[in-house]
């Protein structure tokens, strides 16, 4: 509505002889003049050299009437008011049909990258924040009508896997996988992810304290760098079992992806990326680098390292890959990497080796979508007591703590313990989608569970609230027919931001404006609850307004939890 009465204003502009692209109607600073405003008489007196309280004069005389209370305030500010059966009218159709608020913008096809486990070791607070957000980003994308691909990109080559092999040849010295002669098929090995979880952090001990065995770690991680059988094979198998438990574990924070791809997965284009990037590669010290410098760079540009010294592949080496064959098979106008902005360097360097060197078009936008840090009371990265990343399972515990605490003592039971869950995730994603992407911000699990303030629960209640009272309503069709009351208007004409909202959280690729716009507008929606007595209200277009004012908040803000992947309870 915004957007279309913005266009409307664009033509009445330009129909009184004035040049104009966009009218900007936006929520009034001062909300007993009107509910929006309309500034653009000042730019156009500048331009054409008029006193801008005529040109809104002239304006105001054109106005249609869609709008009433229509008033110029001061030196030339036009204030407004949308009619009230035309706001009813729009909004009785966004009770039911969200995509009334969405203008579809974009059609790319966009592969966002995130998530970025490491396979065989458990995630931790940064993967979270990958997936928290890239889940939301990539939703948001898709309402707005883009094709979106997800991929996880698992970390599933590097040294994790010497150190399981070299801790299973401890378990079965005698497997065929050690066996350099055989040349038969590999049987299924016979590990659960349990297994894999004990054996790799008592490998990493033993190996602290013993060069042989580090040596032996770092030959076997070489080994499957270079391609050998048995190992490669061997991994994989490890690899897929520890999937199954890293997609439980995105499960749980509603994170899906369309594709469930790796480093190893990459590893079989390496080949063909090398060849693409030959003539710029050059070697420095026996390693391969490309130089990524500009002439006007401010800040230090290392070349990227390519290929070690010792031929072997790392990080780097797989993204380019990964890039080539994300290219090939997808041809995507844009690769999004949400990922830990200290990384921010490196990405850096990688997509200006890919645009140098051809493996995307100029015209392919490589994004790094980069976040903050979760931090501990002390102000730095939230670490475990003996200084260890913290694990994605300790915040989901101490948040469970906390919200438990809030849920009603009648609830017992399964039913109990399912609720508890949805809430601590919901509690942990607000939490996290709360502050501007590369904000950090301190881990507090009591003030993230409070039902009071920007917080999970206080969303999740406040939609129980009014699921609970359109549960117990005796009408069963009701519309928005008389909305005089100014707390009913406060909150429609905030309904009128969501498309708004939308776009820019979009644009800069940041949830934070769609968890703070669901705050103000429950909190808009509480104080209309608290000062009315909604059911026993006797006008009978009253009540049905007002129901109809309650529905239209649930649907906005469920639909919006649902670009956030935040899932909702039914009571607590
Ligand atoms: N596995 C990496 C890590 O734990 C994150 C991967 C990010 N994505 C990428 N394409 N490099 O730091």
């Amino acid at each position: 509505m915004i957007n279309e009465t913005e266009k409307y204003l664009c033509d009445v502009i330009k129909s009184l002889g004035y040049d104009i692209e966009k009218v900007n109607l936006v929520p009034s600073s001062r909300r007993e003049l009107g509910d929006f405003q309309i500034n653009e008489s000042f730019n156009l007196g500048k331009i054409n050299h008029e006193n801008p309280r005529d040109i809104a004069e002239k304006i105001v005389s054109k106005l249609d009437n869609r709008f009433t209370n229509v008033n110029i305030a001061g030196p030339g500010f036009i204030n407004v008011s949308f009619n009230h059966d035309v706001l009813c009218d729009y909004l009785n159709k966004g009770i039911n049909d969200f995509n009334i608020f969405v203008d579809k913008k974009d059609s790319k096809t966009i592969i966002v990258d995130y998530g970025g486990a490491n396979a065989a070791k458990a995630l931790h607070v940064g993967h979270m924040r990958s997936a928290n957000i890239g889940e939301a980003l990539k939703r948001l994308a898709k309402l707005l009508g883009n094709n979106v691909i997800g991929d996880v990109h698992l970390g599933d080559l590097g040294r994790q896997a010497g150190m399981l092999i070299s801790e299973y040849k401890r378990m079965e010295p005698n497997s065929v996988f050690f066996d350099k002669d055989y040349k038969g098929e590999y049987p299924k090995i016979n590990l659960t992810a349990k297994d894999l979880g004990i054996m790799y952090p008592k490998a990493s001990l033993d190996a602290k304290c013993d060069e042989k065995r580090i040596e032996e770690v770092r030959e076997i991680t070489a080994e499957i760098d270079k391609g050998n059988k048995a190992y490669i094979e061997l991994w994989k198998q490890m690899v897929d079992i520890s999937k199954e438990v890293i997609k439980k574990v995105y499960d749980k924070l509603n994170c899906h992806f369309e594709l469930f791809e790796g480093e190893l997965d990459a590893f079989k284009y390496i080949k063909e990326t090398l060849e693409i990037m030959k003539p710029y590669l050059y070697e420095s010290d026996g390693a391969l680098v490309c130089d990524v410098e500009k002439n006007d760079d401010n800040k230090p540009m290392p070349p990227l390292l390519v290929i070690k010294s010792d031929g072997a592949t790392i990080y780097a080496t797989r993204d380019l890959a990964t890039i080539y064959s994300r290219v090939k098979r997808f041809n995507p106008n844009e690769i999004w990497y949400v990922v830990d902005e200290r990384q921010g360097l490196y990405f850096e360097q990688i997509f200006r080796a890919s645009y140098k060197v051809g493996l995307v078009k100029d015209d392919t936008s490589l994004k790094h979508f980069g976040f903050g840090t979760i931090n501990g009371a002390d102000g730095k990265p939230y670490k475990t007591r003996d200084g260890g990343v913290m694990e994605l399972d300790t915040l989901i515990n101490l948040i469970h703590d906390e919200v438990e605490k809030n849920i009603k003592e009648e609830i017992v039971g399964e039913e109990r313990n399912r609720i508890a869950n949805t809430l601590s995730i919901a509690t942990l994603k607000y939490a996290d989608l709360l502050p501007y992407r590369k904000t950090d911000y301190v881990f507090d699990p009591k003030k993230f569970a409070s039902l009071d303030g920007k917080t999970g629960p206080y969303v999740l209640y406040t939609l129980v609230r009014i699921k609970s009272l359109l549960k117990k309503s005796l009408d069963t069709d009701f519309s928005l027919i008389n909305i005089e009351n100014k707390e009913v208007l406060d909150i429609l004409v905030k309904t009128l931001e969501v498309n708004n909202i939308l776009n820019k959280s979009y644009e800069e690729a940041t949830l934070n404006y769609i968890t703070e716009y669901i705050y103000d507008l429950l909190s808009l929606y509480n104080k209309f609850y608290n000062n009315n007595n909604i059911l026993n209200e006797k006008d009978d277009d009253i009540r049905k307004t007002y129901l109809a004012v309650s529905k239209l908040v649930y649907n906005i803000v469920h639909n919006l939890l649902d670009v956030l992947a935040i899932d909702e309870v039914d009571r607590m």
